[in-house]
């Protein structure tokens, strides 16, 4: 689904992505982890169109999508959500799911003005879209009543249900179980699984172990722009350098893995 090669992304001096090569196949969970500042996030702005690459190569269903701009990519079925949850207090829980679906929708401002009718059609059937993803990720809050006093945890709800609205095949996932408690991180990775198993494909960014090696079918690991190891959840756990560059250094789980 999704083949990048030689991607390279240099800010200045700094090589936030180095000659980086791999595959993503259709309805797979793949995770993409390291340290900070390994250039995870700025892999996911050079898929999503919003940072041009240095060089290289991303072919998303056989289509070369270097240099598209990122509405368009989104229409082509390529999704994301952010590191830091993006929701709009001033706008109801069910506007702003409804913002993800827009980019789907063919009524810009003249031909709403000429279309009037069309207009007001499709926007009750992405009304309609949007309230299924609200009740779809399991969001118990009262879709016309602002985000403003939710919890953490469903503000996160809000944010997958606004990428889900756009129908995405490919969906980017950057840390979405960062300042969640067991219970919500748990809920997070069953509504992951949930996604796959509705066909879409996953990419995720997380440093919470215990997700990744539960959830996901491919592991890459990045360490300073630079792909160390890919391979199953299991064979990277176990991998010497991994374990020096990253599991071992930040994360209790490499000392207690799961059997
Ligand atoms: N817009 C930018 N301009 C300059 N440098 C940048 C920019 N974005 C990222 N970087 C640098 O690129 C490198 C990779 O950053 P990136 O945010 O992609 O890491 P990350 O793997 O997502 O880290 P984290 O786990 O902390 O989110 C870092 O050295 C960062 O400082
Ligand atoms: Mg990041």
């Amino acid at each position: 689904m999704l083949n990048v090669e030689g991607l390279t992304k240099e800010f200045g001096g700094v090589v936030a992505v180095n000659d980086l090569s791999f595959e993503v196949r259709e309805k797979q969970i793949k995770s993409i982890i390291g340290p900070n500042g390994a250039g995870k996030t700025t892999l996911f702005n050079l898929l999503t169109g919003l940072l041009p690459p240095s060089r290289g190569r991303i072919s998303f269903l056989d289509t070369n999508i270097c240099g598209l701009r990122p509405h368009v990519i989104a229409r082509m079925g390529v999704s994301r959500s952010f590191q830091n949850v993006e929701i709009f207090d001033n706008m109801s829980i069910l506007e702003n799911v409804m913002l993800g679906r827009h980019c789907r929708t063919s009524c810009g401002a003249v031909s709403i003005a000429l279309r009037r009718r069309k207009a007001v059609k499709e926007e009750a059937l992405i009304r309609e879209e949007a309230l299924r993803q609200i009740e779809a990720v399991g969001l118990d809050a009262d879709p016309h009543s602002s985000p403003a006093a939710l919890p953490f945890g469903k503000r996160r709800l809000v944010e997958f249900a606004r990428a889900l609205a756009t129908s995405p095949r490919l969906l980017l996932l950057d840390e979405p179980a960062s300042g969640l408690n067991m219970r919500e991180t748990e809920q997070v990775a069953q509504l992951i699984r949930k996604i796959r198993d509705s066909g879409v494909t996953v990419m995720l960014v997380e440093h919470d172990m215990s997700v990744v090696m539960e959830i996901s079918d491919d592991v890459l690991v990045m360490d300073y722009g630079t792909k160390i190891a890919e391979g199953k959840p299991r064979e990277v756990q176990k991998n010497r350098e991994v374990i020096a560059r990253y599991l071992g250094r930040s994360n209790e789980y490499a000392k207690n893995p799961k059997p």
